[in-house]
């Protein structure tokens, strides 16, 4: 049966781990769902207006219903017809307040501010929490909302922000943040005039939530440029629209980077080619064979993979996201590779783990110098967080032996049934009771 939102899911035990024996080539389909990091803002933009909302081409992920939980407080109620489809109703009757047991387990849920903000004229909330990878400040939220008339207390682990109506304003980001420019455009759609927002994220994401926006009734120019403007419309005229989920660029590369240290062939299908393109063309260097297929890419693993140098960087250059598989790909590659961390320092916490694996990596600052070994060694590790864990079980179809990863609730956060999909390809590797 399909999981209710709200309902705990043995996903959230912590006596689970995932077990990976040394997987032989790849072969078939995998499908890729609808992205964690749209369909949660996509979520949380529902509260711009009352009516009933359909949501399509939803993961099955612990975050989906984490954000569920967190919209019922608020008011909204959430139901899931059948898998993938969500359907969010608001009767307009909502409590502007988002709670620290729910607001600290997922850094999405601070996309609560600006729709709620520019909607009710008041919100309270806890700090966002999220993963564990270092400081992530909401500076730029706060001083964005403050550019556009919101004032904002701060005390007690809580914000709280204000403004009768929002105005629009002039804003240039010194950094494309993804979480600002949604909060800023949900808020912008009904202030006052006109919202300008220079050097704005432009990741597939973004465009995704803006898409849903202008069907509800926004006025967005600039969609999938660096400068979004935003003219307002009158509060309460947006309407509840259906919308498709844009697919998972972070799981497509998942299984990229599975075939990869795997060997074999894949046909990842909802994979846009389109949003992926310097991912893929750096797995090429690497020696992968990359193809349009129907509704999707078909991925050919070399011999041995080649080692390259990355860094990351806002799209459309490389996510931080896909950092950890790609280490692990340098891992077992033919060569030298040098990865900078350009978006949040702190995130090579994972590497101690690959080591345990026999990975010949280190770190300094901002830098990781990875000397690719032909093969890791099988033992137990630990997942820190969604796409660290992720990293984990492509580590462990590249290590001889048996390798068992703890910490399983993080994955689970991200991805709709990693390991059925590996499964269903040819991987070996089980969900396990431990403890
Ligand atoms: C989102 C994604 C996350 C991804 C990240 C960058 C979600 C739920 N999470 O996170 O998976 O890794 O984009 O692609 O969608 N910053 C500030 N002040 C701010 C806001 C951000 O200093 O007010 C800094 C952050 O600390 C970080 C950098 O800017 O160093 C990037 O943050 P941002 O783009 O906002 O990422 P998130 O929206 O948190």
């Amino acid at each position: 049966m399909f999981r209710t939102p709200g309902v705990p899911t043995g996903a959230h035990l912590a006596d689970e781990a995932i077990v990976v024996r040394s997987a032989g080539p790849l072969s078939g389909e995998v499908h890729v769902p609808g992205a964690k990091n749209s369909v949660l803002k996509l979520m949380a933009a529902t509260l711009l207006t009352d009516g009933r909302f359909e949501l399509t081409n939803v993961p099955d992920i612990a975050d989906v219903r984490i954000m569920a939980e967190l919209l019922a407080a608020i008011g909204v109620t959430t139901e899931t017809p059948e898998p993938g489809r969500l359907v969010l109703t608001d009767r307009g009757d909502l409590t502007p307040v988002a709670p620290y047991e729910l607001v600290e387990r997922i850094r999405a849920s601070i996309n609560v501010l600006g729709p709620l903000l520019t909607r009710c004229g008041h919100v309270r909330m806890s700090m966002p929490g999220g993963d564990d990878f270092g400081a992530r400040p909401i500076d730029m939220h706060v001083a964005g909302l403050e550019a556009m008339g919101a004032t904002f207390k701060f005390g007690h682990g809580e914000v709280e922000a204000s403004a009768d109506r929002l105005h629009g304003a002039d804003i240039t980001f010194d950094f494309p943040s993804v979480g600002a420019t949604e909060n800023l455009l949900t808020a912008a759609v009904y202030a006052h005039g006109i919202t300008r927002i220079d050097n704005a994220a432009r990741e597939p994401e973004i465009i995704d939530l803006c898409q849903f926006l202008v069907k509800m009734g926004a006025q967005i120019e600039g969609i999938g440029t660096s400068t979004l403007v935003i003219t307002g419309v009158e509060r309460g005229s947006l309407r509840a629209v259906s919308h498709s989920t844009v697919p998972d660029r972070i799981q497509a590369a998942t299984y990229l980077a599975a075939v990869a240290v795997s060997g074999g062939r894949l046909t990842i299908t909802g994979a846009r080619a389109d949003h992926m393109e310097m991912v893929l063309v750096r797995a090429r260097e690497m020696g992968l064979v990359i193809e349009q297929a129907p509704g999707g890419i078909t991925v050919e693993a070399p011999e041995r993979l080649r080692s390259i140098d990355v860094a990351t960087l806002p799209y459309p250059g490389i996510a931080t996201d896909y950092k950890p598989l790609i280490i692990t790909m340098l891992g077992v590659a033919d060569g030298v590779g040098i990865v900078t961390e350009n978006l949040y320092p702190g995130r090579f916490r994972y590497v101690e783990e690959l080591q345990r694996l026999g990975a010949d990596i280190r770190t300094n600052g901002h830098h990781a110098v990875v000397r690719g070994v032909p093969r890791l060694s099988g033992a137990p590790v630990r997942a820190h967080d969604i796409r660290a864990g992720a990293a984990m079980v492509v580590a462990g179809l590249a290590a001889e032996g048996v390798t068992t990863i703890t910490g399983v609730h993080h994955i689970d956060r991200g991805y709709d049934d990693l390991v059925g999909r590996l499964r269903g390809v040819g991987a070996d590797l089980e969900r396990v009771s431990v403890g």
